[in-house]
């Protein structure tokens, strides 16, 4: 047997949350981190212009989704607070700069926000303005697919520029293939967009779903893109439990009511369906329910559906996990873990669910303060941002911080020896 830290005890079957371990972290490599980040202008007087008229207010930046394809690393910039110059971005994996300027994606004109305060309507449909994107997800047919929110400034004036909507880019071309506004029938008061999850058969590129999570809404709308046609979802599993809605981090406690979050969507099974692994993010608990029943608009939104949804258990105390992503090789999911400053994971092979099954595979208190969006390439290597999100909103960075990072490592090692790891990798 394998110690994973020397410094802990040397056991396999690690189990945290009640009593947190400090683990280094040694598995996952520090691939960029910024105290701000700065975009990539064509030259400095551009820079400088859009400083001095605000487009660009460096503080008010903050990265918080990502995604990786080929040698781009997607990282997005909602549009919390206004100044922030473009929210679709990419860096570039093959430079040697551990801070680098963001590029627009797929470029500044498509990030472009008009100057002075735009009222609804004056973007018009046409015009391909991308307003604020909160995750990203790259498919196995190369495109990337995205929830613009539409709203510009949300902890602010609040501005809904612009009705949801979800946006395909061919990741080749860089074009924008496809567009689909969501239903204002979809839209509850109050609705927000987090999360984007693509449930697609590399053979079968046109008949790819997205469920889109509504954390305040407590639905998940799926779109079909063959069909071109969306349905809201709503299950009683999608809401928070206010007994976990209580959170301490960086230093800050703040209560949130965050629903339904992140979907880990399992390797088809024979049926062709996979299993979708969810949770709402307030919340311990963790919970499944097949594909084929999204995706079939009758049983989706059926009031009598309620049995298909299974409840998979409990993580325990402090356990509350945002975004998730599951490695199909392994069958292990990826989860983040804020109020312990780390990531978690779970076999899906595994036939129970419960703390003794889960392993904090990595916890810093400095630089993993608010783990936000996670993924696993295609090369098998998780990625993980974490950015000081309840700092940033409920206070303001400390500019004198490394205030983000972009981790990476191997799946094979960072399972390697836990309990996560079941059948050789
Ligand atoms: C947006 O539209 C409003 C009225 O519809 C107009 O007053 C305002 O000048 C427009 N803003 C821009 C930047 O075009
Ligand atoms: C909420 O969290 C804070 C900080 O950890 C703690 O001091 C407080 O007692 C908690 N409140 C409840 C009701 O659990
Ligand atoms: C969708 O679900 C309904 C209700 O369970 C069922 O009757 C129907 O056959 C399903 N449709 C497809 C295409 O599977
Ligand atoms: C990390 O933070 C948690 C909670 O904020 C605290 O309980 C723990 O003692 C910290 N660990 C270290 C090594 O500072």
């Amino acid at each position: 047997m394998v110690c994973l830290w020397s410094f802990l005890p040397c056991v396999v079957n690690l189990v945290l949350p009640s009593s947190l371990i400090e683990a280094k972290n040694t598995k996952l490599e520090d691939v960029f981190h910024w105290n701000l980040v700065d975009f990539n202008y064509p030259d400095d007087t551009s820079r400088r212009k859009s400083i001095m008229s605000k487009q660009f207010i460096p503080e008010n930046n903050l990265p918080l989704g990502l995604d990786v394809w080929e040698d781009k690393l997607f990282v997005t910039v909602p549009r919390w607070k206004p100044g922030v110059p473009s929210t679709l971005n990419y860096v570039s994996l093959s430079g040697d700069n551990k801070s680098p300027k963001l590029i627009p994606y797929p470029d500044w004109n498509s990030n472009h926000l008009p100057t002075g305060r735009a009222e609804k309507g004056n973007i018009t449909e046409n015009e391909m303005h991308i307003i604020s994107v909160f995750r990203v997800r790259v498919d196995a047919c190369d495109r990337l697919w995205m929830l613009d929110t539409g709203m510009n400034d949300v902890v602010g004036e609040a501005q809904q520029l612009q009705d949801p909507r979800i946006l395909v880019y061919d990741l080749h071309s860089d074009f924008l293939i496809h567009s689909y506004t969501l239903k204002s029938s979809h839209i509850e008061e109050g609705s927000f967009f987090s999360n984007i999850i693509v449930d697609i058969n590399a053979n079968d590129c046109d008949g790819a779903f997205a469920y889109i999570t509504d954390i305040y809404g407590y639905s998940i709308i799926v779109y079909s893109l063959r069909d071109d046609e969306s349905w809201r979802v709503k299950h009683h599993y999608f809401y928070f439990d206010p007994l976990s809605s209580n959170y301490s981090v960086g230093g800050v406690n703040f209560q949130m009511r965050d629903g339904i979050f992140s979907l880990a969507l399992s390797a088809p099974h024979e049926d062709g369906f996979k299993t979708a692994y969810f949770h709402p993010f307030s919340s311990t608990n963790e919970f499944s329910v097949s594909t084929k029943v999204f995706r079939n608009k009758t049983l989706a939104t059926d009031p009598h559906n309620f049995d298909e949804f299974k409840l998979l258990g409990s993580r325990g105390p402090n356990t509350q996990a945002g975004a998730s992503f599951l490695d199909e090789r392994s069958g292990v999911i990826f989860y983040t873990q804020v109020n312990l400053n780390g990531v978690g994971c779970w076999n899906s092979k595994s036939k129970e669910y419960g703390p003794e099954y889960q392993y904090l595979v990595i916890s810093d208190n400095e630089t993993f303060i608010f783990p936000n969006d996670l993924k696993v390439d295609r090369e098998n290597n998780l990625w993980v941002l974490t950015d000081h999100l309840p700092i940033f909103i409920f206070r303001s960075l400390d500019l004198n911080n490394i205030n983000f990072y972009i981790f990476k490592g191997s799946v094979k090692e960072i399972i390697k020896d836990t309990i996560c790891e079941i059948d050789e990798y």
